[in-house]
């Protein structure tokens, strides 16, 4: 995350045309995490399009974010191939370790999302926390994990 970006700068980076759009979306996405309601006025305004088309497209894509991120994002897969490895015991042990609720979008510091598939299930069960990417885990080495990060 660059702290001198402004959404204007990344923005002036795109021509204004419609297909730069989720180019740009991205991009504001990585620098801030996600994207302001103020950052999509002014998307809309540069493209020149409604600001209800900047909704749609953002929404689209689950890398982008619309709602500014919890502290601890911690994302687990819940595909066929994750499950059988026991992805499902993963996130009960997560929601005990925190006392949080999977999907539960409310608590600033933590959330846990359930994601369908990170396309990398030889690797499985994978554990995502703010973005970065953990293969083959179990439940004792998701805690070593998480004890890097609380
Ligand atoms: S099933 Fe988990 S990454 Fe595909």
């Amino acid at each position: 995350m660059l702290k001198s970006a402004t959404a204007e700068k990344i923005l002036l980076e795109f021509d204004p045309q419609k297909n730069n759009l989720l180019l740009a979306l991205k991009e504001i996405n990585a620098n801030f995490g996600y994207i302001s309601k103020d950052n999509a006025k002014k998307t809309a305004e540069y493209f020149s399009l409604p600001l209800s088309q900047i909704y749609e497209t953002a929404s689209f894509y689950d890398l982008i974010n619309l709602e500014k991120a919890a502290d601890l994002v911690i994302k687990v897969c819940s595909g066929a191939d994750c499950v059988l490895g026991g992805a499902n015991k993963i996130v009960s042990e997560i929601e005990n370790y925190f006392r949080i609720k999977s999907g539960d979008k409310f608590n600033p510091k933590i959330s846990l999302e359930i994601v369908s598939c990170f396309g990398m299930c030889a690797q499985g069960p994978i554990m995502v926390i703010n973005g970065k990417i953990f293969e083959k885990v179990t439940t004792s080495r998701m805690h070593e994990i998480l004890n890097e990060y609380v």
